[in-house]
């Protein structure tokens, strides 16, 4: 795994745009893994208003709310649109729906997508409890798209884009931590104190299904790039 430690979100995103735009000039990256949560923003903002050309990549998002409509404003594909699809048009963008009512079904048409367009590079957030995707403690690492339940720490931890705790839908459609490790290259961005302990136990402590994110050390190129304050718990 190899780290880069930032001063901040800014300088974390500079350092992401970089290796972005070297893959997508090498002619590496036509299939662009993305991700939700407030971590990414600052990156989109820097494609966004770059000139950088994605009108011949795919882009696949890890996962979606389920029972939210693409339209509600607090749904990924929401989500996507205003931070980065808007903006930069893409040859096609895949999220689950979040609106299909079998999540069976939509899982198994997303994990095909998968299969069909092996990503290249896969941008990654995590959540305070190791979690990567919507893939909580107790995952498998060789879990595939499903239909997943939110834990309460994630549904407190989101509570904060909704009007209310209420309002947070409490299952999800999610990528496997089996079909993130596929992805060719890993990016994992992580910033603040309160991601110290994930990280901590990301990188140092044995691989265990409690952190979802420790199945990224067997994955032979994964690049975090991590600010001071999340870095804080790291002894190595
Ligand atoms: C969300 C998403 C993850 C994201 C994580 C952290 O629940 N499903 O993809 O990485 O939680 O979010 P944030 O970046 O807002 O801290």
């Amino acid at each position: 795994m190899k780290k880069i430690i930032v001063k901040d979100n800014l300088e974390g995103a500079k350092a992401g745009f970089e290796i972005i735009k070297n893959e997508l000039e090498q002619g590496n990256l036509n299939v662009f893994g993305l991700a939700t949560g407030s971590t990414p923003e600052t990156l989109y903002a820097l494609l966004r208003e770059s000139d950088l050309d994605f009108s011949n990549t795919v882009s696949i998002n890890l996962d979606e709310y389920k029972g939210l409509e693409p339209t509600h404003e607090q749904s990924y594909n929401y989500f996507m649109k205003e931070k980065l699809f808007d903006a930069k048009p893409f040859k096609k963008n895949y999220l689950p729906n979040g609106a299909n009512p079998d999540g069976e079904e939509e899982s198994a048409k997303y994990e095909a997508i998968i299969q069909e367009n092996p990503i290249d590079l896969q941008i990654l957030g995590i959540g305070t409890n190791g979690h990567i995707g919507f893939n909580e403690p107790g995952s498998s690492f060789d879990s595939i798209t499903r239909e997943v339940d939110l834990v309460e720490a994630t549904i407190e931890a989101n509570a904060r884009f909704f009007e209310s705790k209420d309002e947070v839908p409490k299952t999800a459609i999610s990528m496997g931590i089996g079909s993130i490790l596929k992805a060719n290259k890993i990016l994992l961005f992580a910033y603040g104190e309160n991601k110290a302990d994930a990280i901590y136990n990301m990188v140092e402590k044995t691989p265990s299904t409690d952190c979802p994110a420790s199945a990224l050390q067997n994955h032979p190129d994964v690049t975090i790039i991590i600010d001071e304050a999340a870095a804080s718990k790291l002894t190595k």
